[in-house]
């Protein structure tokens, strides 16, 4: 039997008269990798906010690692990793501070801080940068760095919002690779994304057109379902039809 961590039902947020996340309703299973696909404005870190406990919804329901989205925030932020759009990296602290610090906030102790930033800068390839202000480094190093952290006190969940913006293909496979290590090791992988390679990365995707998930299954099914050899095809039958219905 397959576990939902992530169930929605309806979930929705309105921000006055406008409907940002109309109604959606998904699940997502334990150690999935589960691409949050949609256009700009679609609603994607909207409903993603919701997820993480940090919005609360104007209505429907969802539960995170079995905790309520309204109730039980606390309990959901303990259990999830959050990489925002705007990452979360502080620019003026060195490699080694970020790493120390948000181990901190994510209530590792000191002996666990240090064996794990240790294994991570090794990981990471980063050890003449450990002592180099964040600042300096390199757009897709600091992306990288950002989703370690976000994963370091193994979290049952990690929520990546477009985690790969502006960076180099050969970058991007390897945050990918990050992120399958993750998933092997059991989390739970929510990612928006634009790029319809990275899509193809994923075990299922779901399509957000205007608020409302129009489109949710395997890449592979949802290429036979809409006939087309891409999933960059599949997204602009689904956007141009949100665009003829304007
Ligand atoms: N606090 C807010 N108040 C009013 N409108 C908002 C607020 N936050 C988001 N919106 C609107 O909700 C819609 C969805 O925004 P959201 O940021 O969720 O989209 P997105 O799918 O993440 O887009 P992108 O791919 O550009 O990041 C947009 O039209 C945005 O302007
Ligand atoms: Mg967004």
């Amino acid at each position: 039997m397959k576990e939902a961590v992530i169930k929605t039902e309806n979930l929705t947020k309105r921000f006055g008269d406008f409907i940002a996340t109309n109604a959606i309703t998904l699940e997502v299973y334990t150690g999935e990798i589960f691409g949050f696909l949609g256009a700009n404005g679609a609603g994607k870190t909207t409903a993603m906010r919701m997820l993480c406990g940090l919005s609360i919804p104007s209505s429907g329901n969802a539960t995170i690692a079995g905790y309520d989205v309204y109730r039980e925030t606390e309990r959901i932020k303990k259990n999830i990793g959050y990489m925002s759009q705007k990452f979360s990296l502080y620019e003026d602290l060195t490699v080694l501070e970020n790493i120390r610090f948000f181990g901190g906030i994510y209530g590792l102790s000191d002996d666990e801080i240090a064996r794990k930033s240790d294994a991570l800068i090794t990981q990471l390839g980063l050890q003449n940068e450990a002592k180099k202000l964040v600042s300096g480094l390199p757009l897709g190093w600091k992306q990288k760095l950002s989703f370690s952290v976000a994963v370091l006190h193994q979290p049952k969940i990690v929520f990546l919002d477009e985690p790969t913006g502006g960076v180099d293909p050969v970058t991007r496979r390897q945050f990918w690779n990050l992120i399958y290590d993750a998933a092997e090791k059991g989390v739970t992988v929510f990612v928006t994304t634009h790029y319809m390679d990275e899509a193809e990365y994923c075990n299922r995707v779901s399509i957000m057109v205007d608020g409302k998930i129009e489109a949710l299954d395997t890449p592979h099914n949802l290429k036979k379902k809409f006939n087309a050899f891409s999933m960059d095809e599949v997204f602009y039958q689904l956007a141009r039809g949100a665009k003829r219905a304007e």
